[in-house]
């Protein structure tokens, strides 16, 4: 099936063409492999290099490091070409990009940037980000992982959960408590490197969905981080954490556009294939109202990614929309993998057909980067204040 956009962004021609040239390599090259990612729990090393190439791991850098500073519109239309084709390799890039470039581009001293970027930029070295602990999840100023100050050094102990791309990651993007009197006035951020003594990262979670994007702790034992790795000011770390989850839910956003466009355009197909009553089950008005609904969401789903992107791009304050934009693109993605599994009937619970894939998939953007709970506390909280 052709995807039609329903678009009434007027995009100009570089656009349409990064957003086709990302398409193209999402059906020819992530599409074929979708399957065997997901049951093999499989991680798609061979298509980092060619992300690396057509400039997708370095979206967010300036050209300088050797990125290739696409507006986080084009970047946001990638996300979902990617995540159209395969949810776990969309992951990969947008945590990559999102969570641990972007942080450096926007708080990193011009060391740090020379350090890291040109190699997280081609996708020679992957990143992620260190935030969420075994226990610390939502309330993301309540961190147990301490840093102490010692001879001019950062000691760094604690553990780290949840942690997307950390068993393939170079960089990381660290948080850390200093002095936890201060609450989310008392956090650290830091970027190091992820071979350095006392660092282990634990073994891969089995999860739900996303299978291929490997997922695990980090543990840090006495770890000891110089100044150069301080990322931001001392005791500004809670504030680089919510401008890149702010960031980043744009990314987690466009990835539930592109599993709902999945499941709408899996269940599509099916439907117009599979007869009963005489006739295929598109026909059926039960069905064709679950279309109809799902491809409503899809687009309004896109609508509200794209509008947060633009308004990042014009340099304006974008977190409720960014966060908005995730609460219904994530709620729009387990609703259309649920419909899409009942339109398949029987078949859609067997993993012979991907659309129980699709609705496994879509749980997680409900989750992270701010659950949708917190999403609707960032959004009533922001809408109060503006
Ligand atoms: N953007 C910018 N600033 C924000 C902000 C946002 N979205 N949310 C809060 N702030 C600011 C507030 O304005 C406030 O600023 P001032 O001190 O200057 O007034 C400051 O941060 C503190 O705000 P709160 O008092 O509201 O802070 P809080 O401690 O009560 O927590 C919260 C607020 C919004 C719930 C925050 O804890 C939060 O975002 N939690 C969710 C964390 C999250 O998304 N975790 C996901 C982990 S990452 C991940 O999923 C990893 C992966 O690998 C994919």
């Amino acid at each position: 099936m052709v995807w039609k956009d329903g678009f009434c962004f007027r995009l100009d021609d570089e656009t349409k063409m990064i957003q086709q040239t990302a398409r193209s390599f999402a059906e020819k090259k992530v599409l074929p492999l979708a399957a065997k990612i997901d049951a093999e729990h499989y991680f798609p090393k061979e298509l980092i290099p060619e992300l690396g190439n057509l400039g997708f791991m370095g979206a967010v850098v300036p050209e300088e490091y050797g990125g290739t500073n696409l507006p986080i519109l084009t970047y946001a239309l990638i996300v979902e070409e990617l995540a159209a084709a395969c949810a776990s390799t969309s992951i990969i890039v947008s945590a990559h990009n999102s969570l641990c470039l972007s942080p450096i581009v926007h708080f990193g001293t011009t060391e740090q940037k020379e350090k890291f970027l040109p190699q997280l930029a081609t996708g020679a070295h992957i990143g992620c980000f260190a935030l969420s602990e075994p226990g610390t999840g939502s309330d993301a100023a309540a961190l147990s992982c301490t840093v102490k100050k010692k001879n001019g050094e950062y000691v760094i102990q604690g553990t780290k959960n949840w942690i997307t791309n950390a068993p393939v990651s170079d960089v990381c993007i660290l948080f850390a408590m200093m002095e936890p009197e201060k609450g989310n006035k008392g956090i650290c951020a830091f970027v190091h490197e992820m071979n350095l003594p006392g660092i282990t990262v634990g073994k891969k979670e089995e999860k739900l969905g996303i299978c291929g994007s490997p997922t695990a702790s980090i543990t840090y034992d006495d770890v000891k981080l110089g100044k150069e790795h301080l990322l931001g000011g001392e005791l500004e770390g809670f504030k680089v954490a919510m401008h890149t989850l702010n960031g980043g839910r744009i990314g987690v956003a466009a990835q539930a556009v592109g599993i709902a466009r999945a499941a709408l355009r899996d269940a599509l197909e099916y439907a117009k294939e599979r007869k009963t009553f005489g006739k295929p089950i598109v026909a059926h008005q039960s069905i064709q109202n679950y279309l109809a609904d799902m491809v409503t969401r899809v687009d309004a789903a896109r609508y509200l990614t794209l509008g947060a992107a633009a308004m990042k791009d014009r340099g304006e304050d974008y977190s409720r929309q960014a966060a908005m934009a995730k609460l219904f693109a994530s709620e729009a993605a387990m609703e259309a993998g649920v419909k899409g599994v009942q339109i398949h009937g029987g078949y859609g619970y067997v993993r012979e057909y991907p659309a129980e894939r699709h609705m496994r998939d879509a749980k997680i953007t409900e989750i992270y980067e701010g659950t949708s709970e917190i999403q609707r506390l960032v959004i009533a909280a922001r809408l109060a204040s503006e």
